[in-house]
């Protein structure tokens, strides 16, 4: 059925052997039967234009009909049919036009492309014919002669062609025989001939029925009845000054605007001569448009006029005497154009939003401008605000695809309302807007970024765990999760500790929490990580450095590392007697796990002997003498000394600074008792330590030869792998011993460097340099160490057992006791 413009190029390819016309860009044409039914196929528009089904679909194909008309026909894209979606009457199209046309358009998208379709409606024979009126009325005198002829209207039938009116059939009578001629506008004249003379006498009225025969198949009929009076005087029928009257008129003109004036005359005299007009055949939509005054013959405009729907009415009218002789003529009346019709703007397959990612070019919508008007009043220029990053692009006649000229940021502009203005060209222009309202989605584009570029969370030491610290705060401007920011800690080490063991973040508020209580002395300051990363797909994440600056607090009191403060110190300095004023004497050293004010050591003497004899240095320690030494002093002087630090509140510590004014220690009968009864003592635990091992010795000698007597069978004894000592027999205060012998070494634990007093007489200064080479680590505790051990530091069994030999020698030389050196070999023996 498709009647192809198509085909007719498919022809001439095949005769150029090899043109490829798959896609080709045409335009389709197909003839349709008009009334037919919803529905009904007329042909396959997507194989005559080479698209198959999955293209149709992709590229959102759809009829469109030319300006806002009715859309007569859908296609499906499913199958690429073109069918009827609106019954097509040709009569009501067309009227009685030849060839009726409805044009539509197939618009396909990406790219835009547009066939035009041109469909023919073709008539069917749904009209019978029709008279002006059911009866005309024909007023003969009776003095006409054979052969004279009275005009009558044709019929008319809405159907074209062979549809259309093709014959008239005269009732069989005696008087009348019809005569039908085609004049040299295509119209029939009708009219009734005499065939035999009316006699009045005889038959003073007649009826006839006039028969109107279309060309259909079957054919369809109309009657008129023809009433003919005899009457017995003389008429001439009216005659009209012109054959066509034609007049133009601008579509715009206003009801009651005289449009033209016919006029016929009549020779006749009185109501015989007095002409009547009126319109003979016309269409309902000329008849609403005009109105004639039927005695002045004058046309009127009655209703609105459109040249874009009709611009040329054709009318009939006819001229009446009073007797009912007519004639009739021909008005033609064109309209012109005038420029009413303000350019229509179209929005298809607008996209509502658009990825701010797309590339420039992006075609966000078709624009379709129409303008019913013709000629430059319906040439429509479109054109856009020019402050957005937007531009019309012209595509096919009257299309626009509206794309997009730049990168579009949601983050700055979210929305744009768009003005799309169509002007035409007419004087004076019209023109109407349409705004374009699009949104712009989000792409997450945007990483998190910290309101800072670092933070630092200060932390005072001894803090609650989980108090707050610091707070990190980072924004996104993306939209709902691309923007919504989620913190972490980077898991790294600080000194060998995981972060998590130190801090915590809410991942929502960033608030930083200390997980434990921290320590100055410890751990002064670190750095963490935070990431703030959003919930985007994929997340994009930032990180800041935090750095963590642990406050001191004055939780350290002052250590005084010399003189030794409490317990039995033997430490005591020899003040000369010839000392001047401000002389040097001793030095109180002490120190403060703490830092800056915490640490800021003062000294004090709280209580001396004398208190006019000797001062400190507020923040030396040095113990000077404030004046000569006078031989009244005292002999024996003691300071208490406070040691304070700066903190709030300060913290304090004590000790007793010994001073003995003399040159020579033997001169000190109280420091000679007080070393003799000392070793003295010392010598008392030997002698029972060496009495006891001599006891067990004998003992044991004595048991062995025992059972080796009594039992010569078993020579050997029980004892064979390690001898243990029993603690009892060594000094408890001088090292401990384990259970399997060893002496546990004693190790010094700090740094100083002073002249320790022994109070061994034979060893006045004993020079002690028992401290680390390292640095004072911040943790380590101030340990109470034997500093007033005489044998200095232990590291292993051996060199204890030397120096318990050396001890036992020593003291037995200095006692001049026989039976320590005696007891000797027994040690040497047992060792
Ligand atoms: C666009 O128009 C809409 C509706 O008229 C309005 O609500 C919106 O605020 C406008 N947006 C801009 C960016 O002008
Ligand atoms: C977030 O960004 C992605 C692309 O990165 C996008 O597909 C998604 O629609 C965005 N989400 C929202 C809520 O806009
Ligand atoms: C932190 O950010 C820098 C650059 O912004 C990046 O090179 C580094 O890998 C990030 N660190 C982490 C732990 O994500």
């Amino acid at each position: 059925m498709p009647n192809k413009g198509l085909s007719l190029l498919c022809l001439m390819c095949i005769l150029l052997f090899f043109v490829v016309v798959h896609g080709v860009k045409g335009d389709v044409s197909y003839s349709v039967p008009e009334e037919m039914s919803r529905g009904y196929v007329i042909g396959n528009i997507g194989k005559d234009l080479g698209l198959n089904v999955k293209e149709l679909s992709a590229r959102k194909a759809r009829i469109n009909a030319e300006g806002n008309r009715k859309r007569f026909c859908n296609i499906d894209l499913a199958t690429g049919e073109l069918s009827v979606a609106e019954i097509m009457d040709r009569e009501s199209l067309c009227k009685d036009k030849l060839s009726c046309i409805v044009k539509m358009e197939l618009v396909l998208e990406n790219p835009l492309e547009l066939h035009k379709i041109t469909l023919h409606v073709q008539d069917t024979n749904d009209n019978s014919p029709v008279f002006t009126k059911d009866v005309v009325k024909l007023e003969i005198r009776e003095s006409s002669v054979k052969g004279a002829r009275f005009r009558l209207s044709e019929a008319r039938d809405a159907d074209i062609g062979q549809n259309s009116v093709q014959n008239y059939i005269l009732e069989k009578n005696d008087n009348f025989i019809l005569a039908v001629t085609s004049n040299k506008d295509g119209r029939k004249n009708i009219e009734l001939v005499l065939d035999k003379e009316l006699d009045r006498e005889q038959q003073q009225e007649l009826t006839l029925i006039l028969t109107a025969l279309d060309g259909g198949i079957p054919p369809r009929s109309g009657t008129v009845q023809i009433h003919v009076t005899v009457l017995d005087a003389n008429d001439n029928a009216p005659v009209f000054t012109e054959e066509v009257y034609r007049a133009t008129l601008p579509e715009n003109s206003a009801i009651g605007t005289v449009v033209i004036k016919v006029s016929a005359t009549d020779s006749d005299e009185g109501i015989n001569g007095e002409v009547t007009y009126e319109f003979s055949h016309v269409f309902s939509s000329e008849k609403q448009a005009f109105t004639l005054d039927s005695i002045t013959g004058e046309i009127t405009v009655s209703g609105s006029l459109d040249y874009e729907e009709e611009a040329v009415y054709e009318m009939r009218v006819e001229g009446k005497d009073g007797v009912g002789l007519s004639t009739d003529t021909k008005v033609i009346i064109e309209l012109t154009d005038v420029n009413d019709n303000t350019p229509e703007i179209y929005l298809q397959s607008l996209n509502s939003y658009i990825h701010e990612n797309a590339p420039p070019g992006t075609e966000i919508g078709i624009v379709n401008v129409q303008d019913r008007d013709s000629g430059s009043n319906g040439q429509v220029r479109c054109v856009i605000s020019s402050n957005v990053p937007f531009k019309l692009e012209p595509s096919i006649t009257n299309y626009y695809s509206l794309v997009t000229t730049a990168e579009l940021d949601r983050e700055v502009t979210s929305e744009y309302n768009i003005t799309v203005t169509a002007s035409d060209e007419g004087t004076p222009s019209l023109s109407s807007s349409k705004i374009v309202n699009l949104m712009v989605a989000d792409v997450n584009d945007n990483p998190p970024a910290f309101r800072q570029q670092s933070y630092s969370a200060h932390i005072t030491e001894n803090n609650k765990p989980g108090s707050a610290v610091c707070t990190v705060s980072a924004t996104d401007p993306d939209w709902r999760q691309n923007g919504t920011v989620n913190y972490a800690l980077h898991s790294s080490e600080v000194e060998g500790t995981p972060v998590s063991y130190l801090l915590s973040i809410n991942g929502d508020t960033g608030v930083i929490h200390a997980v434990r209580s921290f320590d100055y002395e410890k751990l002064k300051n670190f750095k963490v990580q935070v990431i703030a990363r959003d919930n985007g797909f994929p997340p994009l994440s930032s990180n800041v450095t935090v750095s963590v600056l642990v406050a001191d607090e004055n939780d350290n009191t002052p250590q005084i590392l010399y003189p030794a403060p409490e317990g039995n110190s033997l430490m005591t300095e020899m003040v000369p007697k010839a000392v001047q004023g401000n002389s040097l004497v001793s030095k109180v050293i002490a120190v403060d796990a703490d830092s800056g004010q915490n640490a800021w050591l003062s000294y004090h003497i709280v209580k001396a002997t004398d208190p006019g004899l000797f001062t400190i240095g507020v923040h030396s320690g040095e113990i000077r003498t404030q004046r000569d030494i006078s031989e009244n002093d005292g002999m024996k002087q003691n300071l208490i000394v406070s040691v304070k630090d700066n903190g709030q509140p300060p913290l304090s510590a004590t000790c007793t600074v010994y001073l003995l004014i003399s040159d020579n220690l033997a001169e000190i009968p109280e420091l000679k008792d007080m070393s003799q009864d000392t070793g003295s003592k010392l010598t008392t635990y030997l002698i029972i330590a060496l009495v006891s091992v001599s006891t067990f010795f004998i003992t044991f000698l004595i048991i062995t030869l025992a059972v080796k007597f009594c039992q010569r069978r078993k020579p050997r004894l029980l004892f064979d792998g390690a001898v243990a000592i029993p603690s009892a027999y060594l000094p408890p205060n001088y090292a401990d011993v384990d259970g399997t012998g060893t002496l546990r070494s004693v190790r010094s634990a700090y740094n100083y460097d002073a002249y320790l007093t022994t109070g061994s007489r034979t060893s006045d200064f004993k020079f002690v340099r028992s401290y680390n080479d390292g640095t004072l680590p911040a943790d380590s505790t101030l340990r109470k160490t034997s500093s007033q051990d005489p044998f200095g530091p232990c590291d292993d069994t051996d060199s204890c057992q030397v120096t318990i030999l050396w001890f036992v020698i020593h003291s037995a030389l200095h006692s001049q006791n026989t039976f320590c050196i005696f007891s000797i070999f027994h040690v040497l023996i047992f060792i």
